[in-house]
């Protein structure tokens, strides 16, 4: 038998993992010490009361014969219809036009973003920015493909446009982006667009974080551009706004328009869902439903505002110590110079060391990456002010 060889290609532990690892091993050597955690993107609030009380309500349903749902029928796949209509509508408060049969619920970005490679050949190049979510490259490098950078630098606002020296088919972008917090303005979006129209290539756009855009001039999707729907599939997630990481849920925009070699994508992905996959839970839906509805919206801001008031600390704290930093008014995300020279990783050493505190190495998201690091504003108010306290009295020696 043969082997999935491009595993070699891997760093044996995905980034979080690693980071995940060297912690505990700290916290093993170090059992008085109770290090801070502002590395991985996981949220802290809880669920917003409402989609508690819609998930409530969904559980009561499966108690009773006439209100059980099982599998369902083959829709429920891609999601039940109260879900796909508050999507639709979500969309539609951006003048964006959606219909039920583009939009596919799932159990999250993260596996959508790895799982739409099946719609394309192996011998694809892959354009990726640098740096940028690991998950990409990796999901990308596990299926042997040959991956190209698009580099992110405070030159391009970390926001890079097409060259042309890279003659991509499939082109991953993310905005407000993980791990700077840059968001694509219209024209730079634009440009990408109009690029992947004139080469064929298809865009996956991680919508993850748009909520977190507080400027409402700025694209939260890329179906706001013209062209998109002829060139880019959307991969949104409940994870970062209404605090789902645990709960799981997500959607895949996948417009009907979009074909390539006399393709439908959308069939595609319809196809390999039915096959592979057998649809989020109607609890979960249900949740998901309520967050989107209009007390949703409205209870899923004030988390969103909680986390923008940990970004205010990180950046007050950064500032005070003169460390450059981008990231943190977009984005729960700051992209931060590691001081003094170090690496990323020599820096992720030095602050745990030191003080207690757990970031993420910016060289794991990317080689442009290296010499930064990441924290986020997820964490609770009380943690992030201790944790800058300890940051900022440590940079000052
Ligand atoms: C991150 O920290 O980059 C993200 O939380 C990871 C993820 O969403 O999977």
């Amino acid at each position: 038998m043969q082997i999935n060889e491009n595993f070699r290609n891997l760093h044996e532990s995905y980034l979080f993992s690693r980071i995940g690892e060297a912690v505990r091993a700290y916290e093993r050597e170090n059992p008085s010490k109770r290090p801070i955690r502002l590395s991985l993107g996981d949220v802290t609030r809880p669920l917003a009361p409402c989609v508690i009380e819609a998930m409530h309500g969904a559980v009561d349903d499966l108690s009773r014969a006439e209100t059980f749902r099982g599998y369902g029928p083959d829709a429920t796949v891609y999601g039940y219809d109260f879900l796909l209509d508050a999507v639709i509508s979500h969309y539609a408060k951006r003048g964006v036009t959606l219909s039920r049969g583009e939009i596919f619920i799932s159990d999250g970005a993260k596996s959508d973003l790895g799982n739409l490679l099946d719609l394309f050949e192996r011998d694809n190049t892959v354009l990726v920015p640098d740096p940028v979510y690991p998950a990409y490259t990796d999901a990308n490098l596990m299926a042997g493909r040959t991956v190209a950078y698009a580099a992110a630098t405070p030159e391009n606002g970390f926001l890079p446009v097409p060259d042309g020296s890279v003659a991509a088919d499939i082109i991953y972008l993310c905005s407000p982006n993980n791990p700077t917090g840059a968001v694509f303005d219209r024209a730079r979006l634009q440009a990408w667009v109009d690029y992947a129209n004139e080469r064929g290539a298809v865009i996956l756009f991680d919508a993850a974080y748009e909520m977190f855009i507080s400027d409402d001039s700025l694209p939260h999707s890329i179906f706001e551009i013209e062209g998109a729907r002829e060139c880019a599939v959307e991969i949104c997630s409940f994870s970062k706004t209404a605090g789902f990481t645990g709960v799981r849920c997500g959607y895949t925009v996948v417009p009907s328009c979009l074909t390539r070699r006399g393709f439908e994508l959308g069939r595609m992905w319809r196809r390999r869902q039915t096959t592979k996959f057998n649809g989020v839970s109607y609890v979960t839906q249900r949740g998901a439903a309520a967050a989107f509805s209009a007390r949703g919206e409205r209870e899923i801001a004030e988390n969103i505002a909680y986390y923008r008031e940990n970004a205010r600390m990180i950046s007050e704290a950064l500032s005070a110590c003169g460390i450059g930093y981008v990231g943190g008014v977009h984005s729960p995300y700051l992209w931060m110079r590691c001081p003094h020279g170090m690496t990323s990783w020599e820096f992720f050493d030095y602050l745990l060391e030191h003080a207690e505190v757990v970031g993420t190495p910016g060289s794991g998201f990317g080689a442009n990456g290296e010499g930064y690091f990441r924290l986020t504003a997820f964490s609770s108010h009380e943690e992030t002010a201790v944790a800058m306290q300890r940051l900022t009295e440590l940079l000052r020696r």
